[in-house]
Formats: C-alpha cells, sequence, structure tokens
C-alpha cells in the first residue's frame, strides 16, 4: 500500500483552474464557522468574526475570507417557488446573503459560502446538483467570493463504484480496473458541473472541493478547483479517530503520502485548523499550525475570535510561518525527508523540508510523549545534497521562524530541542543570508 501510495506522491496534475486576479493562486487564508459553531450561525457571527479579524490584526497578515458554513439555508429541499434559488434562513439571515456580503466588503474582506454537490448538504439542507446554474447565478449576484463544494446525499445515479477510499484504508486504485481514469468519474463530473456554472458568472469565486480525498481527487481536482479535501473531517485531538473523524496526526500521516501534489493554483485541504479548540495543548497548537502551513494546505481558522486567548492568536499570526504558506515564488509544499516510522498515524513523518523566496525551511515535529533533542543534519534534506544543481555549500545559518531570532551558523548540523508534540521551524541561508538551494522545488 505505501510504495502505490508513495508513487502518487508524484503525480503533479496539470491543467491548472487559473482565475482572475490571482484568485486560487496562493493557499486560501480566512475563517470559516463550522469547527466551533456548527449550524448555529447567523448575521451576527459573522459580522462579528470580521470586525474581530479587523481588530485583532488577522485581515492584515492576509486572512480575508469568512465563510459561512453548512446550515444557511432551510432544511430539505425547499427552494424558492419562482427563482429555485435556495433561501436563506430569515431567521439566521434576517438581510439575506447579500447584506452579509456587503458587511464583508465594507470591511476590505470577502464572504465564502457552502453549498453540496448532492440533493442535500450533509446538514440536511438544500444541495445544489442540478441546480449548478441558479445556485452560481444566485451566489455571484449576492456577492459571494468563495464556495466550499461539499460530498453528501449523491444520488444513486451518480454514485461511482463502490469507492471507499480513503475512509477504509486501501489504495486509490483498490476498487477499479487497472488504469481507471477519475477524471473522467461521476464524482468529477458532479465538481466540474459546479465549476462550469461558476466560470460563466461575471463574478470570481475561489472553488474549494469539500470531497474528503474521494474518488482520487489528487489526480483531477487542480482542473476543477483551487483546492480540494484530501481526507475526513479534523477534529481537534492530536491522536486518534472519533466518528469518522481524524485528529491532527492521521491527517498528517496521509498528507506525507501526497507531498508532491500541492502547488500554485491548486491544492490539497487538510482540512480547516483547530488551532484554539479542543483541549490541545500550546505546542499541538503551534505544531498544526506550522505543519499545515509548510504541506500549503488552505489557512482557514476554525476557532472563535472573542477572547481568543494571545497565545493561540500569537500562533495564528506568525509571520513567518504565513510566509511560508503563502511565498510567491515557490509553490510546492515541505518534501518528507526522514521518517522515524513510515505510515504510522500516531507517528507520522517528523522530519519536513522546503523552499521559499527567503532560504530553506525545515520542520521537525516531535510526536514522542517527551521533550527530545532533534537533530537538523544539512545534507539530509533533499534540497541542501551535493547533486542539487545550484546548492551553495555551508556553513549555514540557521534561523528560529518562530521567534524571528537567529540561532547561529553550523557546518553540518545542529541540535535543536523540541518539546512533545511540538514543531521546531527553521529557515536555513548559508552564513551570509542567501538562499542554499534556489532552484530546488522552483518549478
Ligand atoms: C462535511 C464537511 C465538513 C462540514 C460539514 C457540514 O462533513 O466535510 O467540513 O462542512 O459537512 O455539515
Amino acid at each position: 500500500m505505501i510504495a502505490s501510495l508513495l508513487c502518487l506522491g508524484i503525480l503533479k496534475p496539470v491543467d491548472a483552474l487559473v482565475s482572475p486576479d490571482g484568485t486560487g493562486r496562493l493557499p486560501a487564508m480566512g475563517w470559516n464557522s463550522w469547527n466551533e459553531y456548527a449550524c448555529d450561525i447567523s448575521e451576527d457571527v459573522f459580522v462579528r468574526v470580521a470586525d474581530l479579524m479587523v481588530d485583532l490584526g488577522l485581515k492584515d497578515l492576509g486572512y480575508q475570507y469568512v465563510n459561512i458554513d453548512d446550515c444557511w439555508g432551510v432544511k430539505g429541499t425547499t427552494r424558492d417557488n419562482v427563482t429555485q434559488r435556495i433561501i436563506p434562513n430569515p431567521v439566521k439571515f434576517p438581510g439575506g446573503i447579500r447584506h452579509v456580503a456587503d458587511e464583508m466588503h465594507a470591511r476590505g474582506l470577502k464572504l465564502g459560502i457552502y453549498g453540496d454537490a448532492g440533493t442535500q448538504t450533509c446538514g440536511g439542507y438544500p444541495g445544489s446538483l442540478g441546480y449548478e446554474e441558479v445556485d452560481a447565478a444566485a451566489w455571484s449576484e449576492w456577492g459571494v467570493d468563495y464556495l466550499k463544494y461539499d460530498n453528501c446525499n449523491i444520488p444513486q445515479e451518480w454514485v461511482d463504484v463502490p469507492y471507499m477510499y480513503p475512509d477504509n484504508g486501501g489504495s486509490p486504485d483498490g476498487d477499479v480496473p487497472p488504469g481507471y481514469d477519475w477524471s473522467a468519474s461521476n464524482s468529477s463530473a458532479r465538481y466540474n458541473r459546479m465549476r462550469d456554472a461558476l466560470l460563466t458568472q461575471n463574478r470570481t469565486i475561489q472553488y474549494s472541493l469539500c470531497i474528503w480525498g474521494h474518488a482520487n481527487v489528487a489526480a483531477w481536482g487542480n482542473a476543477t478547483g483551487h483546492s480540494w479535501r484530501m481526507y475526513s473531517d479534523i477534529y481537534p485531538a492530536w491522536a486518534g479517530a472519533r466518528q469518522g473523524s481524524q485528529a491532527l496526526m492521521p491527517i498528517l500521516n496521509q498528507a506525507a503520502f501526497y507531498w508532491n501534489v500541492s502547488g500554485f493554483w491548486g491544492r490539497n485541504d487538510w482540512d480547516m485548523l483547530e488551532v484554539g479548540n479542543g483541549d490541545l495543548t500550546l505546542e499541538e497548537n503551534r505544531s498544526h499550525f506550522a505543519l499545515w502551513a509548510a504541506l500549503k494546505s488552505p489557512l482557514i481558522i476554525g476557532t472563535k475570535l472573542d477572547a481568543i486567548r494571545p497565545e493561540i492568536l500569537a500562533v495564528l499570526k506568525a509571520g513567518e510561518i504565513i510566509a511560508f504558506n503563502q511565498d510567491p515564488v515557490y509553490g510546492a509544499g515541505a518534501v518528507p525527508y526522514r521518517w522515524d516510522r513510515v505510515g504510522n498515524d500516531t507517528h507520522p513523518a517528523d522530519y519536513w523540508a522546503g523552499s521559499s523566496s527567503r532560504g530553506v525551511h525545515a520542520f521537525l515535529l516531535n510526536t514522542e510523549e517527551e521533550e527530545r533533542d532533534t537533530e537538523l543534519v544539512f545534507a539530509e534534506i533533499p534540497g541542501l545534497q551535493e547533486q542539487q544543481p545550484a546548492v551553495r555549500p555551508g556553513p549555514y545559518l540557521v534561523h528560529d521562524m518562530w521567534t524571528g531570532e537567529d540561532i547561529g551558523v553550523f557546518s553540518d548540523s545542529v541540535v535543536l530541542r523540541v518539546k512533545r508534540h511540538d514543531t521546531a521551524a527553521v529557515r536555513v541561508t548559508t552564513a551570509d543570508g542567501q538562499h542554499p538551494s534556489p532552484q530546488w522545488l522552483l518549478r
């Protein structure tokens, strides 16, 4: 299983969905209601969040989308008799969705909405299958800037062959004939219908596929949307699974087999951030944020911003970590380059490295239950190896991306003390501050 997944790791979809004004070129940054509010949403929630995103300085760091998740319509399949449009819940959204969009735009932010490529959403609200044009037109007219498009309640005639990967382990090719082209699947067709409907609107709407890794979306998602969910729903715990949802470490383990899929204009989505939620420790919150940023996953905050703890806000505002995620020149995510164990849901790949305009970066995760010394060995990082074109020899300057301070100049390696479940995030340059390997991961 691992061999075939590793093989998938070198798959890079072509024909990316390129949208005007750079929309979708870099991972989306914003906030979404689902992880902490679930269906308990209202206009007030989003306007308050928008104010806080401005006041807390999150907007200035690039967080711009404020995304309404499930439960904004009227339960069932109820649509307006005349226009066929989904009716926003009049109690939750008395001014309609357009009013919320106006409030966001007045603050220099953008509005996201949620839909479903089936008959009903996961929460049992109207789905958009068969209504793609109607719904895309409504969202566009209301001023929506982002669509998260979910995958519940698929009618029988649209279901692909029995296909449970990745929910059941197995492999993406497990249930289909050899060479099966998933871009020709019903799942791909359902998501392409909405893409096409969005593209006919006179508005740019970022398109986020919420398809949980099904139908081998890594192989075709880049032509369909700007990001694609790769796995089950996240929940705020370090390790384990709960009612079909996955904690942080199992998700990271899955991500380690798809490291080479993400790039400009399209990327794996490892689900919205749980930073600040549940009883994650500060170190676990830091690891979650640093690794999702390193993977180039969208950075969509999922915690309540009212009375957010300062140390949690500091994690979400870690500027150098965000800069890696948003780098305008190096679009690829970080590479897992050393695994203490392979394919382990509790101890996923722990040594990751990537490249940005400012240098080579390493993210060293401690999955153990105790603080430990971790050795960053320069020669182990693929981009710093001698056969790499244009690599500049050491000694190298190592800089702490969390504190913004230089750690020192080292010839071969440096030992870093990493707390339980924490992640050291460092930048490596030549001693005089040059990129040590400017061609690595440049594509
Ligand atoms: C699915 C999605 C979640 C969330 C819920 C809403 O489970 O994966 O992210 O949108 O539906 O019902």
